[in-house]
């Protein structure tokens, strides 16, 4: 993919007034220069949520969470960040710069789009046509409202249906067969795939029709289920059934439940459970635990209570270990035997459903039963044996809360080596930004100025002579500084932006969020300043280099020349 200039990020963020943004989706309560809320991205009475005019960013002291309105967008709106980025070129009436092979690539999958897009239309107008298939459903209990939210449809018996309505020219036919709407026969003859099958179209993320899962009508004609192979638009294993409308649906998605059929996540929409999801015929891949726990906190598996059920469930579990980030919770809910969610729902109510679900097993629990299942814990062996077990699936957990008590957990089942984790190591940046008795460091006061108002760096020109001094947080100063050269407009937020996935990153913010007392023209007095005076020490040290030198074992001529540059140089400053 065409990657995005950054200097167009720069400016687009420029434009953009990150407290509009925020403001229409989070309500703002003015606080001097800065907007305060309570945090949309996780629960707390207090406001400890700041949105930054000046800075164009927003932080919250309470969990962290913090960025740009890209980032922003892309955690509250949930948007990928090209479709962020796209949004905010919107707003402003602004062009996302692309190179024309991208521009046709666009053109092509737009194209793809609606070639879906109008097969499903086409299986919906089927549907109405149909007594068969409608019958179909009457007996399944779908209502209309819910056959209309998930746009069921049907595709009609006979090999051309689809072909013969839809591809009528030869690009809208090879748009299809892409769309995998086709198969082929050995003769390369092509036919429609779906036939005389009730047809449930999947939506992406902005609720367009990607692919299609259909269901035979009677029991004995096929597969049960069909669904669209992988085609450009559609990865089986990277969608949910069900997660655009249950995103429609819920302001704001406080748990997801994941169930193995199309028709147990439209039999509880339709029953008031409007939080469910289905992988489509696949296990849980990595991929959907990532995209489960991005959309809600709290992850329910539900799966049959009998052996293969169990099987599915510890493979979920296993996807889900990488993902559980603390203020992740999984839970795993077996149903009794012959039952799914879809008769479960029908047969119980969505009152019994959700007191089911406030019963399921954490996964915690079900880690240790499982894998506590074909050992004797009241051996050593068989201590020894689940710890073993355990370990690595425990190390993938990441660092946090939840990890270390489960660390916990299995050191009190098997009493083996309390494992307390080491002390975190210091991050490198509590070295690199020292405040040594409380008196700022003068790279510790040039980086905060900056943080505050980038552009300041355009006054300092390079190259910086001060880059070889050997002292704390000079590198990440010229680093800043080299940023803001490469791209004058560039906001704090964006600076920060570019540390997001490094371990300064938290330092830098807390600079950023600090008060610093003055006007912006003092600021970049004082940067100035800051940076004459490391100049200072860079000269006082490669002097002190020399002199060492002399002592040693002398100086040659050119040490001499230099030397008496450096002296006469000290004498004017
Ligand atoms: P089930 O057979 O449990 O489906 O398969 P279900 O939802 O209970 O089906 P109904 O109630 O009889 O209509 C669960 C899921 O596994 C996939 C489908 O995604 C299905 O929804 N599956 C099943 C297939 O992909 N192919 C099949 O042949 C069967
Ligand atoms: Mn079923």
């Amino acid at each position: 993919m065409a990657r995005i200039p950054d200097a167009f990020i720069d400016d687009l963020l420029a434009r953009t007034d990150i407290v509009e943004v925020i403001g229409s989706r989070v309500p703002l309560k003015r606080q001097g220069k800065e907007y305060a809320a309570r945090c949309p991205f996780h629960d707390e009475r207090s406001a400890s949520f700041t949105v930054s005019p000046t800075k164009q960013f927003y932080h919250c002291f309470g969990c962290g969470a913090h960025g740009t309105a890209i980032s922003f967008l892309m955690n509250y709106d949930r948007l990928e960040f090209l479709d962020a980025v796209e949004e905010l070129a919107k707003r402003n009436g602004m062009e996302v710069p692309r190179d024309t092979r991208q521009q046709n690539q666009n053109d092509d999958s737009r194209d793809l789009y609606a070639a879906m897009e109008a097969s499903a239309k086409y299986f919906q107008r089927q549907l109405a046509n149909s007594e068969k298939a409608r019958a179909y459903l009457d007996g399944r209990g779908v209502d209309e409202h819910t056959r209309e939210l998930f746009g069921i449809g049907y595709a009609p018996e006979g090999y051309s249906a689809l072909k013969d309505a839809l591809g009528t020219d030869p690009r809208r036919l090879a748009l299809l067969e892409r769309g995998g709407m086709f198969s082929k026969n050995d003769r390369g003859h092509v036919y429609d795939k779906f036939r005389d099958r009730v047809m449930f179209p999947i939506a992406d993320r902005r609720g367009r029709t990607i692919a299609f899962g259909g269901r035979v009508l009677e029991k004995d004609d096929g597969p049960k289920y069909l669904n669209s192979p992988e085609t450009p638009l559609f990865h089986k294993g990277r969608e949910l059934y069900g997660l655009w409308q249950a995103r429609q649906s819920n302001q704001k998605l406080e748990r997801l439940i994941v169930v193995e059929g199309y028709m147990d996540v439209v039999s509880l929409f339709q029953f008031g459970v409007t939080e469910a999801v289905a992988t489509l015929g696949t296990a849980t891949t990595p991929d959907h635990a990532e995209l489960l726990f991005r959309n809600a906190p709290d992850v329910y598996f539900c799966f049959d209570g009998d052996n293969a059920g169990r099987k599915a469930g510890w493979r979920a579990l296993e996807s889900a270990l990488p993902r559980m980030k603390d203020g992740r919770q999984a839970f795993f809910l077996f149903l009794p035997d012959g039952e799914d969610p879809d008769t479960i729902v029908r047969k119980e109510g969505k009152d019994a459903f959700d007191a089911r679900l406030r019963q399921a097993t954490p996964l915690s629990q079900f880690f240790f039963d499982e894998l506590s299942k074909e050992v004797n814990l009241a051996t050593l062996d068989g201590k020894a044996r689940l710890a073993e077990r355990a370990r690595p699936l425990l190390a993938q957990i990441p660092d946090g809360a939840f990890g270390d008590l489960m660390k916990q957990e299995l050191a009190r089942i098997t009493g083996i080596g309390a494992q307390t984790p080491a002390p975190a190591p210091p991050v490198r940046v509590a070295r690199a930004l020292p405040n040594a008795g409380g008196k700022p460091s003068l790279v510790r006061s040039a980086i905060v100025r900056l943080l505050h108002s980038p552009s300041l760096a355009l006054a300092v020109e390079p190259p910086y002579g001060f880059a070889n001094l050997r002292h704390p947080g000079v590198e990440l100063l010229v680093e800043l500084l080299d940023i803001v050269q490469a791209r004058p407009e560039i906001s704090t937020g964006a600076l920060l932006e570019h540390f997001a996935e490094r371990d300064e990153l938290a330092a830098l913010q807390k600079l950023a969020m600090q008060q610093l007392p003055g006007e912006e023209t003092h600021w970049r007095a004082e940067l100035l300043d800051a940076v004459a005076q490391l100049e200072k020490q860079t000269l006082q040290q490669r002097l002190e280099e020399l002199q060492a030198k002399h002592r040693e074992t002398g100086l040659d001529e050119a040490d001499k020349y230099e030397l008496r540059a450096l002296l006469q140089a000290r004498a004017t400053h």
